[in-house]
């Protein structure tokens, strides 16, 4: 069996470009000369009928009026069956009040996801009754889809800036941030679309797997600050880097993976590039920098 998954967003929150930047990769975008790239959503199915979303981005509505296999099938029936969360931060879930027209769906999170959601007076507008919330135990399978099998695993990372306190940790293991695993058949997809640093458990999880979907939010961890853009650190934000002796690139070098693609990429990120070394290093080292709309199976 083999899970097909449509990258509905590539980009990081505040998507490329970004509303009011300026840096090079926003205006270049502006320019049309490198691809716009809307806010972090994969969509999955097994069918190609049935659909699951792996977050819900803000830019929901539009990504939806893009592709094809998400247009309702009917008046008022869209193909949606199902949401699911991996972090409450606003690039992940402000996509859920998009979808709050009437429509029954399944959204599924862990119970501190769900808290966070439900902290939110406003989320009120997405219907319980339409849309029940499943709580999700770390490592309990549960059915994403008929048929496609679905895992959560905790991932280090910090919990959403709206829920920042004096004092934040920024690679936290537990139910704030998780990554997502597919089971269909042998089929085995993983998406960890934030991930602060990869730790020997993680690495055995992602070895062997058909499909993987990875943070690229960053190629190194001081690019906002180098490119004037603001104070923080990628690992400050809990994103581990794409380059360097402890990125993802040499961190995941050994591991056995059928395709190996970048998601969540911030505006900054100079891979977005076609031209830059920094892309062809990340291409060389068999890595696919994903784009909106690109389809992959597994
Ligand atoms: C992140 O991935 O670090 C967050 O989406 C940042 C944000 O909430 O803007
Ligand atoms: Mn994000
Ligand atoms: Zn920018």
């Amino acid at each position: 069996m083999s899970i097909r998954a449509i990258i509905l967003g590539a980009a990081a929150g505040g998507g490329l470009p970004q509303w009011n930047c300026g840096c090079t990769n926003c205006n270049l975008a502006r320019a049309g000369t490198i691809p716009s790239l809307s806010q972090s959503s994969v969509a999955v199915s097994l069918d190609g009928t049935s659909w699951a979303l792996l977050n819900a981005s803000p830019d929901l509505r539009e990504q939806f009026a893009r592709v094809p296999q998400l247009a309702p099938t009917d008046l008022r029936v869209s193909p949606l069956r199902s949401v699911l969360v991996t972090n409450g931060d606003i690039d992940h879930v402000a996509g859920l009040l998009t979808l709050r027209e009437k429509q029954p769906f399944d959204l599924f999170a862990t119970a501190e996801i769900q808290a966070a959601l439900s902290g939110n007076p406003m989320m009120a507008a997405v219907d319980r009754q339409l849309v029940p919330r499943r709580t999700i135990s770390l490592e309990t399978p549960f059915e994403l889809l008929p048929g496609l099998e679905a895992r959560l695993f905790p991932v280090p990372g910090k919990v959403p800036l709206y829920l920042e306190g004096e004092t934040v940790e920024t690679d936290l293991e537990g139910e704030q941030t998780v990554g997502v695993e597919l089971a269909a058949g042998a089929t085995r997809m993983l998406y960890i679309p934030g991930c602060a640093r990869i730790t020997p458990a993680l690495a055995e999880r992602i070895d062997g797997a058909d499909m993987l979907f990875f943070d690229g939010t960053l190629w190194q961890d001081d690019e906002m600050i180098r490119e004037g853009l603001g104070r923080k650190t990628g690992k400050r934000m809990g994103h581990i880097s794409m380059s360097g002796a402890d990125g993802s690139i040499a961190g995941l070098a050994g591991l056995e993976i059928g395709a190996r693609v970048f998601v969540h990429m911030n505006n900054t990120n100079p891979v977005l590039r076609p031209d830059a070394g920094e892309r062809a290093e990340a291409e060389a080292a068999g890595w696919i920098i994903a784009r909106d709309g690109m389809e992959l199976t597994a």
